[in-house]
Order: C-alpha cells, then structure tokens, then sequence
C-alpha cells in the first residue's frame, strides 16, 4: 500500500523513483566564491619550472623571456588567480637574492629539498613576477624562515613592493625594474611542523609573531597578506595552538594542506606506494573517499576557527591539495611526476566543489602543481604539451571565480564499494552577474549512473546548457601520442520542460550545467 502510495506522489509530481532531486536557494546571507579559491602552485620541484614552465631564452621552444607560450596561454584560459612559488619545502631553502640580477652571474644551488640535482637560478623574482603580471595572476610568495632570516625577508617585500627609495627598491631599479610588483600574498614558513623546520606549534607561533611583525605594510604602500604555515590534514592541536597565541593583528589567513592518496598519510619525506594510471576498482573508491575526506577536515578546522576569531577575520588557505600517487617508473626519483587520468578530475571536481561550499572562510587554495608535477594541469615533452583532465576541470569550473554561492539541496544517492559506501553525487552552484546559475556535478560512481531531476519552477530559467568530462573507462588519460582522449564536450541527453531539467548522470563523470534566465 505506502508503495502505492509512493508511486502515486511519484507520477503526480513527475518525480521517477530512484531520481536525486536537486532544490536551488539563494541563501539569505550572500557569499562569494573568492577566485583565488582556483589558484595554482609553483615549486621548484622535479620539472615544473626548470624543463616545464621555464625553458629559457634560447630555447627553440616558442617562449616569452624564457617561459612557454603554449603554457602561457593555457593558464591564461584558466583566467589562473593566483600563482604559489617558490615552494613548498624547496622555499625553506630559497635565497630569493641568489635569483636576481645578470643570469650569468647567478649561483648555482642544490635542490636539497627535492632531487638533489643543481640549478643555476636563472628563474629568479624577476622571472616569476613578470610572468605572474603577463598571466595577469596574483603572485603568492612563500617567504624562508627555515634558513633564511627575518632581515632576508623585510628585503624580499622591499625589493618587490616599495615604490620609493631604498637600498631595495633601488637594487630592483638597477635590476632594470622601475616600478615595484603588487605582491599581497606572503606565506610565513611552509609545513613548518615538517620540512620547513619540524617546529612545535608553540615555538612556530613565536617564530610567526617575529617574522610577520616586520613583515609590514609600513614601509609599503599597499597591503600584505600573512599566511600562517599551517596544519597537515587532521592536526588541529596545530590549527588550535596558533590561533591561540597569535595576535590577531599580526595574521590575515592560516593554511591547511591535504594531499588525496588511497594509501593514507603521505608528504614530503614519504613517497605513497599506487600507480596514477595502473589502479584497481578498490584504489579508485579508496582514493575517492580520501579526497572527500577533505570536507571533513576543513569543517573542523573551521570550528577551531570560529572558536578564536568570532567575527570571521581570518581566513583559511589551502595553499596545497590534490593527489599524490607514486612516482611514474623511469621517472627521476622525487620529481614526483605522475600521469593524471578521470580520476583525477573526479577528485578536483569534488574537491572543488567543496570548497566552494566553504567559501565562507575558505578565501584561497591551490593545486600541487601546475605542470609536470603531481596533480598537474600540464604535462610537458619537449615541444609538446597535454592539457590533462583536471585542466579541463578547472576551466570548466572558472566560472565560479568570484561569483555568488547558491545552496543546492540534495540527498546524494550512496556509491558502495563491499561494505563501504560514501555519497555519489557532489556538487556546487553559483549565480554570476547576469543572473545565470552554474551548478557543477560530479558523480564518484564508477559503476552507476544517476538519474536527477532540477526542480527550477521558483528561478525562471529558459534554457539549458551542459558540458560534460568523461571517459569509458577509469584510467584513460591524455597523452603525447594522443592528448584529446579526455577533454570537455557537449552533453545533449536532457529533457527541459515545465520549469524541470532531468537526465542521468553517466559514471565517473563531470558536470557543468549553465541555467540561462
Ligand atoms: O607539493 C609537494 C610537497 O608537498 C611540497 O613541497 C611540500 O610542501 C609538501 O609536503
């Protein structure tokens, strides 16, 4: 009988059992997705800059002052916010002065964090601070506080910020550049309870409050940015301790890092066992379930968060995220170069996803890394390049930079792999400045597909478009030989009638549904 029942509320509201309905509201309180939450990093780490991003003057490989064009424009079409660099654990050892005046005079240095191999500096500040103004991005600075010292970087701000005359500001001028950059980003230390130092929270919150002390806006014109070095993944005693005895005068944001692996705790001292294309079904659901994981943690944190600083002053930065496989064989050990197939486009469109549900206090993050590195977005050999799924992800998904988050009800339909089972379906939606909504859906399913229904009687849509990432099978990646395997098209399978759009979402697959007004 109650099915009965079911199947006639079902029919009277064209609802078909099974199908996830999706409710859009425009919350009461208005929040904005911060661009910068699509922001990208740049170590000197294995390939990225040196034979990836930057291949020199005299390459024969087209280049504008020895960065590729063909890279140049892909991370223009991302509309990339913002660039983390030098490090990761290699700025712990980075002497920015090292980086700067006549190439040929430059030092070389060893690459002790990552490698061992030497480099000769020849992509210093100037060399990233003009690429960042040609990609129109923000810079991001991590600053060493690991062997550097607090004098090294007020001289880095100076350098690359003060507008008048100075011993830096005049150095830069004889370096050929007049006017300063506009940095407002600065990392204070990086994983400062590891490689930047294996601190105690309670001695890296003094070393903080002396480093960001002098790390003023007094002898700049305009702001900057302190970015507290923060937690690994679930250490909150970390998060708690540093908003406990850091002034809040002194920080403006303090970090999170969260690295996606089927195989737990992972960093920079341990490489995880696990190929990025040769996984099993039970990797895939594992690795998945790792990276979702992240929503948890950031929810905590945020509590930890609301506890010290009530008014919601201080943000949260994610300034490294996204998954870590083991190396590629015949790879150089700890370049840490790794393929990128559909699943990690499901993992950065989750992950996304989620942080743009916590737009609130989540004002910045940024993937590991952008070419040639972990989750790239680029792959580089030679005078090749492939754009890999998460490329295609984050292009996609720019059309959340900056704008209104939406609240999307749903009761996800549950993913089961054995006896463990997690939520299929993730998805964010905002509203842009005409008025347009853009949902992104994923479904983590390998397996199934789902069948949703967007009830949209309340927002006078009149058309629909949708754009689709996906492959047949889960490991498929682009690649030298052939770089369009995974790229976004068109999906045309949906019915919009009577204010409804339904259709079913295919398995491992990503969506961009644009509902025109
Ligand atoms: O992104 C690779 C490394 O991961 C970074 O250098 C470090 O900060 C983290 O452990």
């Amino acid at each position: 009988m109650r099915f009965f029942i079911l199947i006639l509320i079902c029919l009277y509201a064209n609802i078909s059992i099974g199908q996830t309905i999706f409710n859009i509201q425009i919350p009461e309180k208005k929040i904005i997705i911060s661009k910068h939450i699509y922001g990208h990093f740049a170590e000197h780490l294995g390939r990225c800059i040196y034979d990836g991003i930057y291949v020199g003057e005299n390459s024969k490989i087209p280049n504008i002052n020895g960065v590729r064009i063909d890279i140049i424009k892909a991370l223009k079409d991302l509309k990339i916010p913002n660039l983390r660099w030098p490090g990761g654990c290699f700025a712990d050892y980075y002497h920015w002065k090292d980086g700067i005046g006549p190439k040929k005079e430059r030092p070389s240095i060893v690459n002790i964090a990552w490698g061992g191999e030497s480099e000769d500096n020849s992509f210093g500040t100037h060399d990233f601070l003009n690429l960042c103004e040609e990609l129109k991005t923000e810079p991001f600075i991590s600053a060493n506080i690991g062997t550097g010292s607090v004098k090294e970087v007020m001289d880095w701000i100076q350098y690359t910020k003060h507008e008048g005359n100075s011993p830096m500001a005049d150095l830069r001028r004889k370096n050929d550049r007049e006017l300063p950059w506009d940095v407002k980003f600065w990392g204070v230390g990086n994983e400062t309870w590891g490689c930047g130092g294996m601190m105690t929270p309670e001695f890296y919150s003094n070393k903080y409050r002396l480093y960001s002390s002098f790390m003023t806006n007094r002898q700049n014109n305009n702001k900057i940015y302190r970015i507290a070095a923060g937690a690994y993944g679930e250490n909150y005693n970390w998060t708690e301790v540093l908003l406990k005895n850091i002034p809040k005068k002194l920080i403006e944001a303090i970090s999170l890092h969260y690295y996606t692996t089927a195989f737990g705790v992972i960093g920079a001292e341990k490489n995880p066992p696990g190929s990025a294309i040769d996984f099993s079904e039970k990797d895939y659901f594992m690795t998945i379930k790792s990276a979702i994981k992240i929503e948890e943690i950031i929810k905590k944190h945020i509590s930890i968060m609301d506890k010290y600083d009530k008014d919601q002053k201080i943000d949260l930065v994610v300034d490294e995220w996204g998954s870590w496989y083991g190396e590629e064989i015949g790879t150089k050990p700890r370049f840490l170069f790794q393929q990128n197939t559909i699943r990690d486009a499901m993992i950065a469109g989750a992950t996304l996803n989620i942080f743009n549900n916590h737009a609130n206090r989540v004002k910045i993050a940024n993937l590991a890394q952008a070419v040639n590195v972990l989750q790239a977005l680029i792959l580089t050999k030679d005078e090749k390049i492939i754009l890999t799924p998460t490329y295609h992800v984050f292009k996609l998904y720019s059309i959340h930079q900056d704008a209104q988050l939406l609240d999307l009800k749903f009761d996800s339909p549950v993913y089961k792999y054995k006896s463990e089972s997690i939520k299929a379906i993730n998805a964010s939606a905002s509203r842009d400045k005409d008025g347009n909504y853009h949902v992104s859906l994923v479904n983590l399913d390998n397996k199934n597909s789902h069948e949703t229904l967007f009830k949209l009687s309340k927002h006078s849509i009149k058309n629909v478009s949708i754009k689709i990432v996906t492959s047949k099978k889960l490991n498929d990646h682009n690649t030298f030989e052939r770089n369009d395997l995974i790229k976004t098209t068109s999906f045309k399978d949906f019915i919009f009638s009577n204010s409804n759009l339904s259709f079913k979402i295919p398995p491992h697959s990503l969506m961009l549904i644009k509902l025109i007004k």
